[in-house]
């Protein structure tokens, strides 16, 4: 009885992860880990840092440091495909650290306040330290 209880139990969990499996779109990375940095990670990061300077007064330069927050929240998620995440533990949380502050970042903006700006920078800024730290050995980058 309770073998075959157990078999049930492993066959429908094995039914459950095919279904889930088949369940997950097909993603197709184009650009490698330093493309993603140079492409997206770092212009939009680096218009934020840029607040501590000059904030945005237009509402043009507003909507476009929004558009920057969310480019590079959406960027974690991008990190996290396929071969780019180099381990499913501390890489995941990394990149899912670079979400969250983008999207502090994004709230931000939004509300137009210069001042929680600067702030979610320091916090973006301690994401992109944070990965560095453990992924990239001996290296000077932010
Ligand atoms: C989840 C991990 C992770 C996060 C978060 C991250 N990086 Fe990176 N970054 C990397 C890795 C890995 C490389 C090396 C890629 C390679 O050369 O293969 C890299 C490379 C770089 C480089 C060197 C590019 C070059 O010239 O070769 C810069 C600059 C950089 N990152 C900036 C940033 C900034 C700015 C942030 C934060 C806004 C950030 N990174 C966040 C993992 C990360």
């Amino acid at each position: 009885m309770r073998t075959i209880l157990l078999l049930f139990l492993a066959s429908l969990l094995l039914f459950l992860t095919s279904a889930a499996r088949a369940q997950q779109p097909t993603f197709i990375p184009v650009a490698s880990v330093n493309q993603l940095m140079k492409a997206i990670v770092i212009p939009t990061s680096d218009a934020i840092f840029q607040v501590a300077m000059k904030a945005p007064e237009t509402d043009e330069e507003w909507t476009a440091m929004q558009n920057n927050a969310l480019t590079l929240a959406e960027s974690g998620n991008l990190l996290m495909i396929g071969s780019r995440a180099k381990d499913q533990g501390d890489w995941i949380k990394a990149a899912q650290a670079l979400v969250n502050a983008g999207t502090v970042a994004f709230k931000a903006a939004e509300a137009k306040n210069e001042d929680a700006l600067i702030e979610a920078g320091d916090q973006v800024y301690a994401t992109c330290e944070g990965c560095h730290s453990r992924y990239l050995e001996g290296a000077q980058i932010g």
